[in-house]
């Protein structure tokens, strides 16, 4: 078994609500069990700049209330190519790191499981990012943050939907998933849910709300996930709008709005959670695992499991309940 003296930690991809709880978890318990801790600034990109930052306890100060992420993040094409990896390795050896915690998502993965493979480096991934797209984890870092940030959305475009009698089709992120866009649609009160992982005819959508109208709605929303099939919510309203033209119709695309903020008390708990467990697994010798919220016990997941395995995170209550509740 290796030991290890200095763990880098980094994060990587887009940022998430909850990562510099992480951040403070992985450096706090590092300290406490005698290790040193190397911050590592823009992920990957870091790597290969060797822009490191010793860590003590007082650089995570006052932080775990932070959106955003202290150590900056980047998506960083040149760590894929094997000449970037080489001279990130060179880098993080001839600064003393011996094993690695990484905090993003899909791709912070990847690349972390090409790294490992390639060169003895321990490697621990904490799944951090607004989507909660990944395997091996019940939620992911700033998901609940992210969900809540939209569900103070739509509450106040409810105000204005309400006040006018319109239509307004809310854009939201969440890349290939449709987890914020189910949950805080049904926190909000959505008439109908358009999902990436359930296609939704436009002319069945038409039917959807001529329902709701014929029944004297005053106001109607319409979320749509980014990741959905029908090109985004213009697209969508622009077709509805050709055939059903009874509401004043509005779009409102939330953006990287949902990324930021501070962080709700449940991803500053399972931040500290996770980054607690990426910390003892790498001192017990583990390597290429990720850590996860299964149930509500902190689980590990091979990273070849986590990468190989896509979870279909969206249960048939939650959708059948989408739209009951929207009758
Ligand atoms: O993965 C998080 C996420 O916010 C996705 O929901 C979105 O598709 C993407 O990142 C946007 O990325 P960027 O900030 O690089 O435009």
């Amino acid at each position: 078994m290796n030991t290890i003296h200095n763990i880098g930690v980094f994060t990587s991809g887009g940022d998430a609500p909850g990562m510099n709880a992480c951040i403070r978890a992985v450096v706090r318990t590092a300290l406490f069990e005698g290790k040193r801790v190397t911050g590592i600034h823009q992920g990957y990109q870091g790597m290969l700049d060797a822009n490191f930052t010793e860590m003590n306890s007082r650089s995570v100060s006052n932080i775990i209330q932070k959106g955003g992420t202290i150590l900056k993040t980047a998506r960083c094409l040149e760590f894929k190519t094997p000449e970037g990896r080489a001279l990130a390795y060179q880098n993080i050896k001839n600064a003393g790191i011996d094993g690695l915690v990484a905090i993003g998502g899909d791709g912070t993965f990847t690349g972390a499981d090409y790294f490992s493979k390639e060169y003895d480096i321990p490697v621990i991934c904490v799944p951090g990012t607004i989507d909660n797209d990944l395997y091996g984890s019940d939620y992911t870092l700033g998901y609940d943050t992210a969900t809540n940030t939209v569900i103070d959305a739509i509450d106040k475009i409810r105000d204005t939907a309400a006040s006018h009698g319109r239509l307004f089709f809310i854009e939201v992120m969440g890349r290939d998933s449709g987890c914020i866009a189910l949950n805080a649609g049904i926190a909000g009160g959505a008439e109908a849910i358009m999902l990436p992982e359930k296609e939704t005819a436009i002319d069945d959508l038409i039917e959807l709300l001529e329902k709701a109208a014929f029944k004297q709605k005053t106001s109607t929303i319409v979320i749509v996930a980014e990741g959905e099939k029908n090109g985004g919510a213009y697209n969508v309203a622009n077709r509805v709008k050709e055939k059903f033209d009874y509401y004043d119709t509005k779009v409102s695309i939330l953006g990287h709005l949902q990324r930021g903020g501070s962080p709700s008390s449940f991803d500053r708990v399972l931040a500290s959670r996770m980054g607690y467990a990426a910390v003892k697994c790498l001192l017990a010798g583990d390597t290429r695992m990720t850590v996860g919220l299964r149930g509500n016990e902190i689980k590990t997941t091979s990273l070849e499991e986590a990468l190989h395995n896509k979870e279909f995170k969206l249960s048939k209550d939650m959708l059948e309940i989408s739209h009951i509740m929207a009758i």
